[in-house]
């Protein structure tokens, strides 16, 4: 599997088999997550086998069930911080995909206080991203039209159709799907609208932009 079919085949998934992650698929994970650290300057930890965090009357509330493994999103408050957890947690949740793994994006029902991490001084959680085998791939989500959530002078370019039809298959807060992109030549701008974790949101549908476009034919504003 690609990434452009993990992209088409991911979807939320909230109920997970009682079978632990492990050998190559841990390890790859494991690497692949702490590269994505690296990289972002984030905060990124696989926590395994921990029931806990989503143990509770929001999480059951938020038909979750069989969760033991989550993905912890945090790092140094800053204006980027959302943005940053979004582009990143997007290409462990895709990466995850090609694994044979479920994920499912979680900002609100889980048990905060319950979540396993130890902060540095300065770092502040996020969101966390919830991570096995499924008991079943999920369903697709219903998307906006293209034409509303982008802004262009005349007809696009082929390339931009291709990352619009790429960012209205990324997960959003609530399905939401509040974002614009605008080209102008070959630079492309996107921009949050109003709403809940509309900026982690932003991250993710860039990721997925950059997926289906081809990074090669624009450049961010
Ligand atoms: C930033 C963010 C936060 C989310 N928070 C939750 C949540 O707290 N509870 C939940 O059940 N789903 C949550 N989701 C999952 C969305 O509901 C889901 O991605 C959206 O409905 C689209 O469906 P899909 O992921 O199957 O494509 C969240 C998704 C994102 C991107």
């Amino acid at each position: 599997m690609d990434l452009l079919q993990a992209m088409k085949e991911r979807h939320s998934v909230r109920s997970y088999a009682n079978r632990p992650i492990e050998g190559e698929t841990k390890e790859n994970l494991q690497n692949y997550i702490e590269k994505c650290s690296k990289e972002s300057g984030l905060h990124l930890q696989l926590v395994l086998d921990e029931p806990n965090a989503f143990d509770s009357f929001m999480a059951h509330y938020g038909k979750f069930s069989g969760v033991r493994n989550y993905i912890l999103l945090a790092g140094k408050k800053n204006s980027d911080l959302e943005e940053r957890c979004g582009y990143y947690g997007e290409k462990i949740v895709l990466f995850a995909q090609m694994l044979g793994l479920n994920t499912c994006w979680v900002a609100m029902t889980y048990k905060k206080g319950a979540a396993k991490l130890q902060l540095n001084r300065g770092e502040k959680l996020c969101l966390v991203i919830a991570v096995g085998y499924g008991l079943s791939n999920g369903v697709p989500h219903k998307s906006r039209p293209g034409e509303s959530v982008m802004n262009v002078q005349g007809t696009p370019p082929d390339w931009f159709l291709k990352g619009i039809d790429a960012a209205l298959l990324a997960p959003t807060a609530m399905n939401q799907q509040k974002f614009v992109f605008s080209l102008d030549r070959d630079t492309v701008s996107a921009k949050a609208g109003l709403g809940f974790y509309s900026k982690i949101d932003l991250g993710i549908a860039k990721y997925h932009f950059e997926l289906g476009a081809g990074t090669g034919h624009f450049r961010w504003k």
